[in-house]
């Protein structure tokens, strides 16, 4: 026998035990809900590269989520898919009055106050280019983006957003939003800033719910380089000097050590997007019998806690309330 004084096996004896000693849990809130809302009634069109996941049109949508609610989420973020013919240059149908993006934010907010409710700003859904900016000779343009995404963030806390979420990673956009909705009265809207998303080859599934795929070229003169860490802490110094009051980091699983690096040097709330290529990943592993679905996703969620994400947007959580409520 070794003489050991320290056996740490003692610890995980029992399913109490383990609980007992326990660092880090999933609840339910922590979690966002990303929705997909396209026009029409009567809708529910499947994603075929995320089972499970689906595009509404407003009134199926609402019923869904009277589902979420009753399963205990709270939070929602919702995105539009468009028709190439609404698409131009300056993703100008953002701003039109009564357009489908503005009146879904304000019917889900009357029907369900206390939801808080997250929005999509970035040009991507209603631009012919496919890009989250207004793109000039092959270039998406910094200064010009972040003027309609400041009226675009404005239109959606008129419709009653509760969060803002910039995702188009335009230089002072955070700055220049918050400033409009403050200059609008919108002092008490959230802004949760996309602030280190990378260019990433995890968003394919996304793009096919919102036929929003660029057109030409990549986002990486945008996007961020998956190979840097630095440079998120250096988004992230601007975003919060400019105001944020969240930060995300996107992806999530390929990215736990920056969202760690986050979370220990800024003291307000980090979250984490579990991307559509991640869920998809393991749906088609699970689909296929070559994982336990439902134990993956669970370890995969329970790792960008651990990273120390506050907050997790996920294609999951529904499946996450159902199983949580069992
Ligand atoms: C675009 C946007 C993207 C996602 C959210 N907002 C895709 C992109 O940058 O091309 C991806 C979300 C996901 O993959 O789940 N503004």
């Amino acid at each position: 026998m070794q003489i050991l004084n320290r056996r740490p096996r003692r610890n995980r004896q029992t399913a109490a035990m383990r609980a007992l000693v326990e660092e880090n849990t999933l609840t339910l809130n922590d979690f966002i809900f990303p929705m997909f809302v396209q026009e029409g009634s009567g809708a529910k069109i499947a994603i075929k590269s995320m089972p499970g996941i689906f595009r509404f049109s407003l009134d199926t949508l609402l019923h869904e989520i009277a589902e979420i609610h009753s399963l205990g989420i709270r939070s929602i973020c919702l995105f539009p898919n468009y028709p190439e013919a609404k698409k131009d240059k300056y993703g100008s149908e953002s701003l039109v009055k009564d357009t489908l993006y503005l009146k879904a934010l304000s019917e889900i907010k009357s029907k369900f106050p206390d939801i808080v409710l997250m929005t999509d700003v970035a040009l991507d859904p209603y631009s012919s280019d496919g890009h989250d900016g207004v793109v000039e000779n092959g270039k998406i343009l910094n200064d010009e983006t972040v003027e309609i995404l400041t009226k675009m963030s404005i239109a959606q806390a008129k419709a009653g957003a509760d969060i803002i979420g910039p995702s188009d990673m335009m230089d002072g956009r955070i700055g220049a939003i918050r400033r409009g909705l403050d200059s609008e009265g919108f002092t008490d809207v959230s802004i949760m800033a996309y602030t280190a998303k990378y260019a990433s080859a995890f968003y394919g599934p996304f793009r096919d719910a919102l036929e929003s795929a660029p057109k030409f070229g990549d986002k990486k003169t945008y996007q961020m380089n998956p190979a840097n860490v630095k440079e998120a802490i250096l988004e992230a110094q601007l975003d919060f000097e400019e105001g944020a009051d969240i930060m995300m980091v996107k992806p999530a699983f390929s990215y736990l050590d920056v969202i760690k690096a986050l979370k220990d040097n800024f003291n307000i709330p980090i979250s984490a997007y579990n991307v559509s290529g991640e869920y998809a990943m393991i749906k088609a592993a699970a689909q296929n019998g070559w994982i336990d679905g439902e134990k993956a996703m669970m370890e995969m969620l329970l790792s960008m806690k651990r990273a120390g994400a506050d907050i997790i947007l996920s294609y999951f959580a529904k499946e996450v309330a159902v199983l949580l409520n069992e």
